[in-house]
């Protein structure tokens, strides 16, 4: 009852034809009562019957049919969840260079359908909300923010950051942030605080494309430990792990991971932290995509169990608001936070004093909340959206989880199909998504792609599935 009066008038009625359908009231092929209909019987506004039809077109359980009115779907194949591979592996050197760069530039071209980067449409942020603060900098304020900014960040954004961390992290506050050029600089500075070329790190498989340039850059080697398509990386096997080789770092990421979508549970966030901190290993907790959970409440960090001070934990406001302001930002007890510093005060001396000055002013306005959840519930829907038209449109012996956070779907392809081939032929029809063999340093996820839900779901990115669906179908046959 209590969660009943929280929902909107179109939730209301959205759920309620759900309920419907999935307990066979109304029968696939079964047309809806229109619009009107609903407007008169329910005293509904238009608009409000609309958008819950709008809601259950974007999952799939209905469908408009032109000049006829709404149907419900046909029964859709259910896919199968991507495998989690147990496979034991070695300490090895990332060798991307080869498909790395032509893979970089084809996701980043704006000219081409964005299913391949790990980009949030800026449509969904709140730009003129910005835009006000920008034109209300006076020339005093100008002239103190066009100085350099204190090496470890501006006080006021410090201090919102920390006020953002409360039950989440455990202790922290202002003096605990340090600033970054954005959540890759936060891991950059957070792995040579504690790595030195030559020195094996632990990860995820697969994982972030772009780290792995990073640990290539670093000259590291890296071991990638068994990681559950939904649950993140397995305890047992990083015990496994460390119990054989001289593990120097670990980096997780246990919010909503990239590429998998995986959300580590805070029982293994716990038993990993204990674990690590028992060997004296460091942690870089990758925390960038925390906040775009689609369940009740933001799920917990791996920094809350550390009680060694030995988790770096790194993010931004990359995916939630703007990432062309490159602001980020790692949470820290001394010595490590004294050590990323003192890096950060050599690599780039500070982060952009204006940008840090926009952000904070943004999130003093107190609007971050309001636009988290609609940009919560957006993704959502995009997510959602997208994998009901990857089951139309794929074949059906395709693997699929719907994550519970984040941006994207990690498909698994049918019959072992080559993902950089589909990637190739993609990007002949302009469409750009991410081979499967861009995330491991190994060759174990060839037959996978990423896709990015980080856009509407508008006729171009259906038309998009559908093309995908037939390059796919066409190297099957
Ligand atoms: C997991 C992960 N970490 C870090 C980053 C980089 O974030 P930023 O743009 O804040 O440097 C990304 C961006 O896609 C990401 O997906």
């Amino acid at each position: 009852m209590e969660n009943q009066k929280q929902l909107f008038r179109y939730e209301s009625l959205a759920k309620e034809l759900e309920t419907k359908i999935k307990n066979g009231t109304y029968r696939s092929g079964d047309k809806l009562p229109s619009i009107r209909e609903f407007h008169h019987h329910l005293n509904l506004s238009i608009s409000t019957v609309y958008k819950a039809f709008i809601e259950l077109e974007a999952v799939g359980l209905i469908e408009a049919r032109p000049k006829s009115g709404y149907y419900v779907s046909p029964p859709q194949p259910v896919l199968r969840k991507p495998v989690f591979i147990r496979r034991d592996a070695e300490p090895r050197k990332v060798d991307l260079s080869s498909v790395a760069q032509s893979i970089h530039n084809a996701i980043g071209n704006p000219e081409i359908l964005p299913l391949g980067g790990a980009i949030i449409s800026p449509e969904l942020f709140p730009y003129k909300h910005f835009s006000r603060i920008v034109k209300g900098i006076s020339a005093n304020e100008m002239k103190t923010l066009m100085a350099y900014a204190p090496g470890r960040g501006i006080f006021e954004l410090r201090r919102q950051i920390a006020m953002r961390t409360v039950g989440i992290f455990g202790k922290i506050d202002a003096d605990d942030v340090v600033i970054t050029n954005g959540c890759m600089e936060a891991l950059a500075l957070s792995l040579q605080a504690v790595v030195r070329p030559g020195d094996t790190i632990a990860i995820e498989t697969p994982t972030f494309f772009t780290i792995l340039r990073l640990l290539e850059e670093l000259g590291v080697y890296v071991l990638e430990v068994p990681t559950d398509p939904r649950y993140g990386v397995d305890p047992d096997e990083l015990d496994k792990v460390i119990a054989k080789n001289d593990i120097k770092a670990c980096l997780f990421m246990p919010n909503f991971q990239n590429p998998l979508g995986a959300l580590m549970p805070d029982s293994s966030k716990k038993r990993i932290v204990e674990m690590l901190n028992r060997e004296n290993i460091p942690i870089i907790e990758d925390d960038i995509y925390a906040e775009l959970y689609f369940g009740k409440k933001r799920p917990g960090t791996m920094k809350k169990y550390d009680a060694k001070g030995l988790v770096m934990s790194c993010s931004s406001f990359s995916k939630t608001l703007a990432p062309g302001l490159r602001i980020g930002w790692i949470l820290a007890d001394e010595p490590l936070r004294e050590r990323v510093q003192k890096l950060k005060s050599v690599i780039s001396i500070s982060s952009s004093n204006l940008d840090q000055y926009v952000m904070s002013k943004f999130l003093e306005s107190g609007g971050y909340d309001r636009h988290l959840r609609s940009l919560r519930k957006a993704l959502n829907r995009q997510v959602l959206s997208m994998a009901s038209s990857i089951q139309k449109h794929f074949p059906h012996n395709t693997r699929l989880a719907i994550p519970e956070g984040g941006a994207f779907l990690w498909v698994g392809l049918p019959g072992g199909i080559d993902g950089l081939t589909v990637f190739e032929k993609a990007m002949e029809n302009n469409i750009a998504v991410l081979p499967g063999i861009a995330c491991s340093a190994s060759d174990r996820y060839k037959s996978y792609l990423r896709i990015n839900c980080g856009y509407p779901f508008l006729e171009p990115v259906e038309e998009g599935i559908a093309i995908l669906g037939q390059i796919i179908k066409s190297i099957t046959c």
